[in-house]
């Protein structure tokens, strides 16, 4: 049986910021083909910066705390900042996860960023691909 931390557990029983937005500017859907486990990001841009975010995740229970722990890390971000919030961050905030739960810890920043390229994508009625590839090019979206 993992032993998790504090922050996990707290993140697990009381998850932030779960549900769905309304109109969202953006969303990040994202699966584990190993364990079957599922997340969707949905975020709402003003001024470049995160303005709202909410998550719906279909897994475990280190998986749900990373979503909460990734979306209060990202809430208020500008984009740049928040396509830098990588899977060992989440991890680091969250005290750490059993290391055969540290691959749930991927799905978190992974469903965020989808959710920022939606939106990139959309803002630039360009695949959302070919901007992501355009902005690391110039330097930006580095982790
Ligand atoms: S076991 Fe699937 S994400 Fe954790």
């Amino acid at each position: 049986m993992p032993v998790y931390s504090e922050k996990v557990m707290d993140h697990f029983m009381n998850p932030r910021n779960v549900g769905e937005i309304e109109n969202p500017d953006g969303v990040g859907e994202v699966g584990n083909p190993v364990c079957g486990d599922m997340m969707a990001f949905y975020i709402k841009v003003k001024d470049n910066r995160l303005a709202d975010i909410k998550f719906k995740t279909f897994g475990c229970g280190a998986a749900i705390a990373v979503s909460s722990m990734v979306s209060e890390m990202a809430m208020g971000k500008t984009l740049e900042e928040a396509m830098k919030i990588n899977a060992h961050m989440v991890a680091d905030e969250l005290d750490g996860l059993p290391k055969n739960k540290l691959h749930c810890s991927n799905l978190g920043d992974e469903a965020l960023h989808k959710a920022i390229e939606d939106y990139l994508g959309k803002k630039s009625g360009r695949p959302a691909a070919a901007v992501m590839t355009e902005q690391k090019k110039a330097g930006g979206g580095k982790k």
